[in-house]
């Protein structure tokens, strides 16, 4: 495929969402988020003179990640990717749910443009701060003429947002795209895309509304030894609408668990079979089993079973 560097001299507006990319502090005592982006771009020397804008959409540490946030941001995203002059949009990012936010702005948004989340595992106080490269990375990316869709950038790799994961805790090297492998390489600036870049059909902003306060329940139970029906019978009790069940192997589920999903179903809870292992699908669906969520991770299906339930509630 493409080995280029195609650079449009058009603008890329950056909006910053906090994370540790924006932290102050030590490796492992720092607080996430509280770097302004004006700094974060400024900390970047080799982004001086570029055609950015900059706008902070929020300042979280992305373990607190909102859908009201994500609401918010897709709205903003939307604004400026509409705009004839934007050639590109980067989202800074924690990297906690960063492949969370990188599959609903895919889901619902699907820009013909770059959409490009970034992140660092370490501040910028950090001796090993690895945010600046990752921001030129991701503003080089953006501004490429020939991208298009929801990415994300990190440590000289560019993941699509259904096979993106944080797949290590600490290292710097943290994001897998786990069997399928990124879809482009950035190397001293200098892009390799490996594979097509992100498509699909998106759902548009009229499928998620303009209050996320009235999204339904959706909630993620876990298959495990000794694993029983509680969780589940509680969680409908409090209003569920949707389930992911992250089972074992090839999205097995506990005996005593399946039986509480299945009478969850029986009431008119969607659910939805995933897998804890990590970076790899739900092969099939033998006769009988709850539905697989095929490629997705747990969380990114149960922002899959929440949009389905949004859209067939429309
Ligand atoms: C966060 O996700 O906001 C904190 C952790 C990080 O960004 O690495």
């Amino acid at each position: 495929m493409q080995n280029n560097s195609q650079h449009s001299d058009g603008l890329v507006v950056i909006l910053a969402t906090g994370g540790t990319i924006a932290g102050s502090g030590d490796d492992v005592g720092y607080t996430a988020g509280q770097v302004g982006v004006a700094d974060l771009v400024a900390a970047v020397p080799a982004l001086a003179g570029r055609a950015l804008e900059a706008e902070q959409v929020a300042q979280v540490d992305s373990k607190d990640m909102s859908h009201a946030i994500w609401r918010t941001l897709a709205e903003r995203l939307v604004h400026h990717l509409a705009r004839p002059e934007v050639a590109g949009i980067v989202v800074t990012h924690g990297t906690d749910t960063l492949e969370e936010t990188a599959y609903f702005l895919h889901r619902v948004l699907g820009p013909a443009k770059p959409v490009v989340l970034t992140a660092a595992m370490r501040p910028v106080t950090s001796l090993q701060s690895d945010g600046p490269q990752n921001l030129l990375d991701a503003v080089t990316i953006a501004a490429h003429l020939d991208v298009r869709g929801v990415l994300a950038v990190l440590q000289g790799r560019v993941h699509g947002p259904v096979d993106v994961r944080k797949a290590l805790p600490f290292a710097l090297d943290a994001f897998s795209s786990g069997e399928a492998g990124p879809v482009a390489l950035i190397q001293e600036g200098q892009l390799r895309a490996l594979r097509p870049w992100p498509a699909g059909t998106p759902l548009g902003m009229s499928a998620i509304g303009t209050d996320p306060a009235a999204w339904p329940r959706v909630d993620i139970v876990v298959s495990h030894a000794g694993a029983d029906g509680v969780v589940v019978d509680a969680l409908v009790a409090a209003g569920a609408r949707g389930l992911v069940v992250e089972g074992t192997g090839n999205g097995t589920v506990h005996a005593s668990l399946l039986a509480a999903l299945a009478r969850a179903q029986a009431t008119g809870v969607r659910v939805l079979r995933a897998t804890r292992c990590a970076g790899a699908a739900v092969v099939g669906a033998p006769a009988g089993a709850l539905p697989s969520a095929g490629e997705l991770s747990p969380a990114k299906a149960r922002i899959e079973l929440l949009l389905e339930i949004l859209t067939s509630a429309a």
